[in-house]
């Protein structure tokens, strides 16, 4: 009997818990406020270690015939949670995807970012435009090192030890018989040195010299030319000069040819086109020929002997022309700039114009 009505008592007391128990679930899943808190009152009770499972544990002391009543209204605590859960997570899934989507939206009705395209500096666009014009009559391009001997940049070249541009205000030395070049001649001897004639070559690059103004700067570009060969006449310079000069300034432009000296060259000539801007009537005001109607573009000239004779050529069997022009003067003129130094501050409002 004693084990009976302790059965009974045991009975009752498991399925008071289990109410006990499940009301307690039931309130907490009602107030839970996301899927989240539900799983956490889920594992709570109805998991392997939950609530629920240790009660159950007790059944051992129900008497056997009790147990099943129990075992009911376990599962039946159990259905009941179950259900809220199920009914309670897809509410909250539901609600919880729809914020989801709304936070994650992607808005695609919002214009693109600008994309930035690069361009070339407008003295990188001179120079491969001078580079194109000169490449359509056979000219190779060709370099030399920016910091060059005294003897290639001067001597090897005409320019005697007390000639004014070795003068220390010009020229930048940076070792013993070491310069910064100041022109791009040195690479004339060095190309008669390197190869034998016929050569046709042009030879961009940097130089320097010890100058700063509106219109120098202490490092700027150059283009030196050379054709060698047997029977090279100064008529062939004029050519070539206005083959070039038409290609870059306009189909109407002339040239015009003034006696000067250059040491590396005899005879030697400075170089004019008609004004590019002034075309049909010369402009007394032009900003480009001041009115003079003529542009000084470069110099030029037949190659010195004393050039040949260095390089181990004989005058006597090779003639020859050279020329160099500044590519920022050129530049300048092309596109009516009016300081040098705007091509070397890096401003995206000035270069923007050239892209
Ligand atoms: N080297 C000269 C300078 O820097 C430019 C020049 C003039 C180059 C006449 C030449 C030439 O090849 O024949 O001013």
């Amino acid at each position: 009997m004693a084990a009976s009505s302790s059965g009974i008592s045991a009975k009752q007391d498991l399925i008071s818990q289990l109410d006990k128990i499940g009301a307690l679930a039931e309130a907490e899943l009602q107030s839970s406020g996301n899927s989240e808190a539900i799983e956490k009152v889920r594992v709570g009770f109805l998991g392997k270690k939950g609530k629920l499972s240790e009660v159950l544990r007790g059944l051992k002391d129900v008497d056997p015939k009790d147990r099943p009543a129990v075992g009911a209204k376990a599962n039946e605590w159990k259905a009941r949670l179950e259900g809220i859960i199920e009914s309670r997570k897809s509410e909250f899934g539901s609600q919880e995807l729809l914020s989801k989507i709304q936070s994650e939206r992607i808005d695609i009705s919002l214009p693109s970012r600008e994309q930035h395209r690069g361009g070339l500096h407008p003295l990188t666009q001179t120079t491969l435009e001078i580079v194109r014009a000169f490449a359509r009559l056979g000219f190779d391009v060709t370099t030399g090192p920016e910091i060059d001997t005294e003897f290639l940049t001067f001597d090897a070249i005409n320019i005697p030890k007390d000639h004014p541009a070795r003068d220390m205000q010009d020229t930048f030395f940076v070792g013993p018989g070491l310069v910064l070049r100041t022109h791009t001649s040195p690479v004339q001897m060095r190309t008669l040195l390197a190869k034998k004639w016929p050569v046709r070559i042009l030879a961009p690059g940097a130089v320097y010299r010890c100058d700063n103004d509106a219109t120098h700067s202490p490092m700027f570009h150059q283009i030196e030319g050379l054709w060698v060969d047997r029977g090279v006449k100064m008529s062939d310079l004029r050519g070539v000069l206005d083959f070039f000069a038409k290609e870059i300034f306009g189909s109407k432009t002339k040239v015009r040819m003034r006696p000067s000296y250059f040491p590396f060259v005899e005879p030697g000539a400075e170089i004019d086109v008609s004004c590019f801007r002034c075309v049909k009537t010369i402009d007394s005001h032009c900003p480009v020929c001041k009115g003079s109607g003529w542009v000084e573009i470069l110099g030029a000239g037949m190659v010195h002997p004393h050039l040949f004779e260095v390089a181990g050529y004989d005058p006597a069997e090779v003639t020859g022309f050279a020329f160099g022009l500044g590519i920022e003067r050129i530049t300048m003129l092309l596109y009516q700039i009016p300081d040098l130094r705007l091509m070397f501050q890096g401003d995206m409002r000035f270069l923007k114009q050239f892209s």
